[in-house]
């Protein structure tokens, strides 16, 4: 009993110098949604990454209201949860080795369906978020139309940088580019579907054949064609 007394005295001080009302790291964890909310678990886990519509980073911004809008709330808890296996997407569930709750998860996704913008969506009909790769020749013509304006004929530069550079097209996933394809990079100039040619929104079989010409460009560290392309996602 002693001993059980000499082993408790650690932790009864312990729980007593806890100020009062300030939540243990046990508490935190119970209820994520009440604890720390939306608005920190983006800050803490996703900005860096994903800047919030306004800040310049590194992947696309989330908060843009036609990506929202295609893209499936199964494929949102997907990513965080599991990553983007193979490319830069980190795993976020526990069971993935990654640090947050499905609680946690679940605020999350609740959070980027909250930033939809009805009011903001392009006026024409909105492609699917994922398809199969279409035709690689009528990918390069649409590409001509399309993109060469900024990004150049052949892909590498013009206005805007290279979209075929070798290490940019290893390190990003099929879907990816189609994403971009879509939903441009408005933070960085790159306009979406609907706003490349005034007047006239990209058809989906033109996106599809554009995403085919980019990842058929896909070379490896010798330069050679990789064939079939890597990524199913
Ligand atoms: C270390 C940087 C990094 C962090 C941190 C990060 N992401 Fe990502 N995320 C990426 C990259 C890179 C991709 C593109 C992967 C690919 O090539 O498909 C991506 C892809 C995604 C996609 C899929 C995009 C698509 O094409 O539809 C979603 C959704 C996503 N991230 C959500 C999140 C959320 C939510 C968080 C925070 C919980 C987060 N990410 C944290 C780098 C990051
Ligand atoms: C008005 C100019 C403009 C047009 C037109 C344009 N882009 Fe972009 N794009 C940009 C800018 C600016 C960036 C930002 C980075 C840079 O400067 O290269 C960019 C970036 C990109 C990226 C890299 C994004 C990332 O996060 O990995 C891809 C891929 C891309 N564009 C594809 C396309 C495709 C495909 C088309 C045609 C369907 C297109 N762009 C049309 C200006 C444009």
């Amino acid at each position: 009993m002693k001993r059980l007394l000499f082993l408790l005295i650690p932790v009864l001080g312990f729980i007593s110098c806890k100020p009062p009302g300030k939540p243990t790291l046990a508490d935190k964890w119970k209820s994520p949604a009440d604890v720390t909310g939306f608005t920190q678990l983006y800050a803490q886990n996703c900005i860096a990454c994903h800047g919030d519509g306004k800040s310049i980073a590194g992947s696309i911004t989330l908060k843009n209201p036609l990506y929202l809008a295609i893209v499936l709330e199964e494929k949102l808890r997907d990513a965080i949860a599991n990553g983007v296996p193979g490319y830069n997407m980190p795993a976020f569930a526990r069971e993935n080795g990654g640090s947050l709750s499905d609680e946690q998860i679940d605020t999350i996704v609740k959070g980027l369906l909250a930033w939809k913008d009805a009011s903001k969506l392009p006026n024409a009909p909105l492609p699917p978020y994922s398809a199969p790769l279409g035709d690689v020749a009528a990918g390069k013509a649409a590409f001509t139309q399309s993109c060469a304006s900024c990004h150049g004929d052949d892909g590498t530069g013009g206005k805007a940088g290279s979209v075929v550079d070798r290490d940019y097209l290893n390190l990003v996933s099929n879907q990816y580019l189609r994403t971009v394809t879509i939903a441009g990079r408005p933070e960085l100039g790159c306009p979406d579907f609907a706003h490349r040619t005034p007047g006239s929104p990209m058809s989906p079989a033109a996106i599809s054949d554009i995403t085919a010409w980019l990842v058929s460009q896909r070379v490896n560290e010798f330069d050679q064609p990789i064939t079939p392309a890597p990524a199913k996602k």
